[in-house]
């Protein structure tokens, strides 16, 4: 039971699934009545009902190696509960199983469905799912909600523009955009810029944000990874990027990547939360315990590997930024107290090659 409308559920539903669906096993539907699925380069259905609000229905071909048949798992947007349930229904599966081992639906039932469900709200499996929608690729309303204007983050956006001190001459990256509020402040100084972010929902925020910049050409936003930028080497001024660091998989391949479409003594400037900004709403669980903490001295060393020659790390106090971001409650404003943020600074090595 979901407090969503049947045709609010079977949106969010649907949009949700196709995106789970593709990324994760690699299994594509066409949304509409008689669409294929497909998995990997296979046609292995078709989506047999697409009622918004009603039912969608997938039947899937015979597996192949079994004798079953056709069949069918129903997805029902019912009337029941004030028409706020959704129920799944199966058609014929059972014949995919080999009857003679009764045991086997069961099995199934347990491991595929159940286990799959009870893992889902274990601690480790449902924070990880939080994480992934509010930070590692942040996707859905609440996401778009506190991107749009994340309030908490400004004051790491006040600290990273006074270090840049960015003009109009200037040509700026941001790496990991999120809902381009931190463009929007930098944009003020006149300069141009582009951003990066691989999550399509803050990608399309960044550019409703900035629409007046975007269509003046001033912005350009795209959907990329940090360690694969689709610009030509030697593009940008500077560059910055805020709140994603401790979350790369590669930072050492993203930063590679930044001082190659860096210009020649290019600076990068980036903030990352300290393990004190723990629990506060800069580092808030359980985001804050799946990010990765850096020491200064991590920082500066991986900056140096990566095509820059002068590194060093600033660590600001944030209460100072939060007071002067406007928007945080003073008893908010009392969480950054004596606590740090960390800054990298780094210029790019003159004469850098991109590694091949
Ligand atoms: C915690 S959010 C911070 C967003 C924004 N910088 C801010 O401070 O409000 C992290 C952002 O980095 C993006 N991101 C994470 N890993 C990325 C990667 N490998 N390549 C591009 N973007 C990435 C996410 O999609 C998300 O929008």
């Amino acid at each position: 039971v979901v407090p969503q409308s049947p045709a609010e559920s079977f949106d969010v539903f649907v949009k949700e699934l196709g995106w789970e669906l593709e990324r994760k096993k690699n299994i594509l539907f066409e949304k509409r009545v008689g669409g294929s699925i497909t998995e990997g380069r296979e046609i292995v259905g078709k989506i047999s009902s697409f009622i918004r609000g009603r039912e969608l229905e997938f039947e899937w071909n015979p597996i192949g190696w079994r004798k079953g048949g056709k069949f069918r798992l129903r997805i029902i947007f019912a009337k029941d509960h004030g028409g706020k349930l959704i129920a799944l229904t199966t058609e014929n599966f059972e014949a995919q199983f080999d009857n003679a081992k009764k045991e086997e639906q069961t099995a199934w039932f347990s491991t595929q469905v159940a286990g799959q469900i009870i893992a889902s709200m274990g601690m480790a499996e449902f924070g990880d799912w939080i994480t992934n929608r509010r930070a590692r690729r942040p996707i859905g309303e609440a996401a778009r909600e506190t991107y749009r204007n994340p309030v908490y983050h400004r004051p790491n956006f006040m600290a990273i523009l006074e270090v840049l001190g960015l003009s109009s001459v200037d040509c700026l990256i941001e790496i990991g955009c999120g809902g381009g509020a931190s463009l929007n402040e930098a944009l003020k100084s006149g300069c141009r810029a582009a951003a990066v972010d691989h999550s399509p929902e803050m990608m399309l925020l960044a550019k409703e944000v900035n629409s007046e910049a975007v269509t003046n050409g001033r912005l350009d936003v795209k959907l990329a990874q940090a360690d694969s930028l689709p610009f030509p080497d030697t593009t940008f001024t500077c560059a910055v990027m805020t709140g994603v660091f401790g979350i790369l998989i590669r930072p050492e391949a993203a930063l590679s990547e930044i001082s190659s479409v860096l210009k020649d003594d290019g600076r990068l400037v980036m903030f990352t939360s300290t393990k004190e900004l723990r629990g506060t709403p800069t580092a808030p669980e359980p985001m804050a315990s799946r990010l990765r903490f850096y020491e200064d001295h991590e920082l500066v060393e991986m900056a140096k590997k990566s095509g820059f020659s002068a590194a060093r790390v600033e660590r600001p106090e944030l209460a100072r930024f939060a007071r002067k971001a406007g928007e945080i409650p003073e008893e908010a404003i009392d969480l950054f107290s004596g606590r740090q943020g960390q800054l990298l600074i780094a210029q790019k090595q003159r004469d850098r090659q991109r590694p091949s």
